[in-house]
């Protein structure tokens, strides 16, 4: 149909306006013309990358003929979307209009009939013969050092049909048929989209409410406060932040200019956002803000003592968030004459790159107060997951034992850099080690001490020590790696194929196994949402689909056969959950 579309005698033209992404850039490339409205709203992309495949209607060839070989591979490789000047710039579309004079460019263009832009003529030496497989492996190296094969093959059977086929149009298409029909059938790009599906549902459930969430407030400006004002902010609500420490405040002002320049780039938004965000020492603004985010010292106590101080300031009505990650809600509410406004969001570290917020009910946490916090969660574009307020929520209890083993790993003598690379070859996007050294060691210490005060597990020696000596990680400029250069030294490094497999066994089988005991407690809402919460808080190789799918589809009694023989060889920390024989 698009062919027939491409093939009609007359000039055919694609209005856009919004997101034109995926299958209906594909649409808009078979017409002679494109027009976008010049707005911020207008997004052009391909992102079926993320979901394991490549553009599949032709979009392959009319991308390469329409931007070049570099630029149109660029943009199906990388996935992104980009803004309607851009899109002009590249050739992507012919005219940008305001809203207003959108149908007279159109008109005017059909009339007039303008000859295509002529095309460079080193596209046609790029996409010549001798030259394709120069450039193709170029692409292949730069995709390689993100991903493997095995685990993402769409970036690299991108590379190759372009590679084979660039020499004629038929070939291209045809190609790119087989290509796309091949790996959507296939298991990661299946498990891709249960995990876009996934996405889906979070976002769903922060829809039940409308979210009256105007001005935010935030104690603490530390790591975590001073991420989570800005991300508010530069989501365009109004934000006060305090901190009894002028330096954190400033501290965190700083890092938000940077957050704003960063995704904003243009300098009237970058500033609109900037005066979004109110330093507040005193805490003037509390009885202004509708929502109260408390991100302080993890100690009860303090935590206590703060909302003795501030409930009586509090708008009626106003929520109470905090970013506990360890401390139970029944606990901190104690002291609270009302105690059903008091809700965990629990971000992640870091904000403005994980998605997830764990929403937590307390006991005494009412369910209006509940829905404000999950649409307050959408309304910032994050996506809300429910979760009971039991020791870790989902992700840390889930994350903590896979973090200890890899401790523990180090302690025994192998380097960190080799326990890092033997959980990337898994598919982690990022080393245990190093994931600890983002978070804090100090941190890490303080929830993993809270969740495992009823077992039997001690801290290796060696990790205490680090601690012990403020070697924090990357706060502290050393942790695992050292971060005072320029550049962290968490490099890749080679591990010998039978360690690795073994080292991220006993790592990723703690966490499935531990996956599995929330999912039998009924931690959240069923297998799907515990895998939603472990990929989008942690970043669990999304290309497993998720720990309970990756048992699935591994095969339960398989991992539960390693399961035991690693608890022959390491102990009891092995020892198959309960609710194992119930994941079919
Ligand atoms: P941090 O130590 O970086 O920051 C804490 C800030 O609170 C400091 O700036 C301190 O000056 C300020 N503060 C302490 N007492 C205060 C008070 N009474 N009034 C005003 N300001 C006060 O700590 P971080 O890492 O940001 O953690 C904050 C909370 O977030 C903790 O509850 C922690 O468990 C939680 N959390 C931390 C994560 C992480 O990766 N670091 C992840 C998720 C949650």
């Amino acid at each position: 149909m698009f062919q027939r579309l491409e093939d009609m005698p007359y000039p055919t033209l694609a209005l856009l306006q919004g997101f034109c992404l995926g299958g209906g850039l594909e649409l808009a490339l078979a017409c002679t013309y494109r027009v976008a409205e010049d707005s911020e709203n207008t997004r052009l992309g391909f992102p079926e990358i993320r979901l394991g495949i490549f553009p599949g209607f032709g979009g392959t060839a009319r991308s390469v003929r329409t931007l070049g070989p570099l630029r149109g591979m660029d943009l199906m490789l990388t996935g992104r979307s980009i803004g309607a000047h851009a899109a002009l710039k590249q050739g992507l579309v012919d005219r940008l209009s305001p809203r207003r004079h959108l149908h007279e460019t159109a008109r005017l263009m059909l009339l007039q009939k303008p000859l295509p832009a002529r095309r460079p003529a080193w596209w046609t030496i790029a996409n010549s013969g001798p030259v394709r497989p120069l450039i193709a492996a170029v692409m292949k190296r730069k995709v390689s050092a993100g991903i493997r094969p095995d685990h993402y093959p769409a970036p690299f059977a991108l590379i190759d049909h372009w590679r084979v086929n660039a020499a004629s149009r038929e070939r291209m298409v045809a190609g790119e048929a087989k290509q796309v029909s091949r790996l959507i059938t296939g298991r990661v790009s299946q498990n891709l989209i249960r995990v876009f599906q996934l996405q889906d549902r979070l976002r769903a459930l922060g829809r039940g409410a409308d979210s009256v969430i105007a001005h935010v407030h935030v104690i603490g400006a530390g790591t975590m406060g001073g991420d989570i004002a800005a991300w508010c902010a530069l989501k365009g609500l109004r934000v006060s932040i305090q901190d009894q420490s002028p330096e954190q405040l400033s501290g965190a002002i700083r890092r938000a200019r940077l957050l704003f320049g960063r995704k904003l780039r243009h300098p009237r938004l970058v500033r609109a956002a900037a005066d979004r965000l109110i330093p507040d020492f005193r805490g003037e603004a509390i009885p202004r803000a509708d929502l109260v985010i408390e991100a302080i010292v993890e100690e009860t106590a303090v935590k206590q003592d703060l909302y003795r101080e501030i409930e009586p300031r509090l708008k009626p009505g106003a929520l109470l968030a905090t970013n506990t990650s360890s401390i139970p809600l029944e606990l901190l509410c104690q002291e609270l004459a009302r105690p059903e406004r008091l809700v965990g969001l629990h971000f992640f570290n870091p904000v403005a790159r994980m998605q997830l917020v764990e929403v937590i009910k307390g006991e005494k946490t009412g369910q209006n107060q509940i829905e404000q916090a999950m649409a307050f969660t959408r309304r910032i574009d994050r996506l809300p997951l429910p979760v009971v307020s039991s020791p870790g929520f989902l992700v840390n209890r889930i994350l903590m034992p896979y973090l200890l083993e890899a401790v523990g790993i180090e302690a025994e003598g192998i380097p960190a850099e080799q326990v890092d690379q033997a959980a990337r070859e898994f598919g982690m996007p990022m080393g245990p080690l190093e994931l600890a050294d983002a978070v804090g060691l100090d941190i890490c210490m303080s929830v993993a001490g809270k969740l495992l005060s009823e077992s039997d597990q001690a801290f290796p020696k060696a990790f205490r020590h680090r601690v012990e000596q403020g070697q924090l990680g990357r706060k502290s400029g050393r942790g695992y790696y050292d971060y005072t250069g320029k550049k962290a030294s968490t490099g890749k490094t080679a591990v010998d194929p039978e360690m690795a497999r073994e080292l991220s066994d006993r790592m990723v089988l703690r966490l499935l196994n531990e996956a599995v005991a929330c999912f039998q407690e009924g931690v959240v809402e069923g297998a799907d949402l515990v895998d939603a919460g472990v990929i989008f808080g942690t970043g669990f190789a999304p290309f497993t689909g998720g720990p309970l799918h990756y048992i699935r589809q591994t095969g339960p009694e398989v991992l539960m056969h390693r399961l035991q023989t690693l608890e022959q060889s390491y102990g009891s920390r092995f020892s198959a959950n309960v609710g194992w024989s119930a994941i079919s």
